[in-house]
């Protein structure tokens, strides 16, 4: 079949973003919007049910379809309760980006000294919460005879020498494990490894004269910071027939971040 720019829409497709209606200018938010673009119906998923809202105020105000819905990732119940708002509003799910996690909270972490309740709680939400959302749609990815599943990581886990960039590690093995194991069934397991990336979150983290910041400027590529809107392509590659062969794959959109010497 001859390549149509169309096989970057998503029509009729039903999308949960988590982690999509925290902090104002958020990626996940930049995802959502971009889905609901696409053509999906999206349902906006975070801790945080009034950031929820606006987003998915924001999208249907826009002509697109979206539903908020307040989940914590790492709460089993709460994990089945969005799939069923999902299923009972729009009639099943076709994609999943697990992009939910803590960041700004575990950055200044220390392998030597973090407590035990602060380990189990960041992969409690980085890692144990994607495989639970996954666990959680795949009946109905299953039953639609397919589906998308996009992981958020992080260019801080390549290499990992944050305890945030040991949990981004962990997804990753998770995404290629998936990926693996969910290949013939159709469902596609990918990742996003964002870089510096100016959301709220990243912006509180990584401040203009920070000596991380400096650090960037010195070793990467081609930019140093990108926006959340220019994570969105990659996102929609993942999740539309035009990415129809490709899984398990990382896309590194960092402007070169993970070259650096
Ligand atoms: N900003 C960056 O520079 C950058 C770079 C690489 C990767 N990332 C990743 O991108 C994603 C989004 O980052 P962001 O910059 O928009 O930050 P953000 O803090 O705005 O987004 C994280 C969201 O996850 C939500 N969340 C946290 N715990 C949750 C839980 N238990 N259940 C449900 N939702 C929960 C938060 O409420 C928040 O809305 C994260 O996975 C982050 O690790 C960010």
């Amino acid at each position: 079949m001859t390549f149509s720019i169309d096989q970057f829409r998503i029509d009729g497709k039903v999308a949960i973003v988590t982690g999509a209606g925290g902090r104002g200018n958020s990626i996940g938010r930049a995802y959502a919007r971009g889905l609901a673009n696409a053509g999906a119906a999206v349902i906006v998923a975070d801790l945080n049910a009034e950031g929820a809202k606006l987003v998915a105020d924001e999208i249907v105000a826009a002509g697109g379809k979206a539903l908020a819905v307040g989940v914590d990732i790492a709460d089993p119940a709460s994990v089945a309760r969005l799939a069923r708002a999902a299923a009972d509003s729009f009639g099943g799910i076709d994609i999943l980006v697990n992009n939910a996690a803590l960041m700004v909270e575990v950055a200044a972490a220390r392998a030597a000294d973090i407590a035990l309740d602060d380990w189990n709680r960041m992969l409690g939400v980085n890692l144990t919460g994607a495989l639970l959302c996954t666990q959680a749609v795949l009946p109905s990815m299953r039953a639609r005879g397919g589906g998308r599943i996009v992981n958020q990581l992080s260019g801080g886990a390549f290499p990992a020498v944050s305890l945030y960039g040991v949990s981004k590690l962990a997804l990753y093995g998770l995404t290629t494990t998936l990926a693996r194991q969910l290949g013939r069934e159709k469902i596609h397991v990918n990742a996003i490894a964002p870089g510096n990336t100016m959301s709220d979150a990243g912006r509180l983290l990584t401040p203009d004269d920070s000596p991380f910041t400096k650090l960037l400027e010195a070793t990467v590529a081609m930019r140093v910071r990108g926006q959340p809107d220019e994570l969105v392509g990659a996102l929609l590659l993942l999740c539309s027939p035009a990415g129809d062969w490709i899984t398990g794959q990382v896309l590194h959109v960092d402007g070169g971040w993970v070259l650096r010497p």
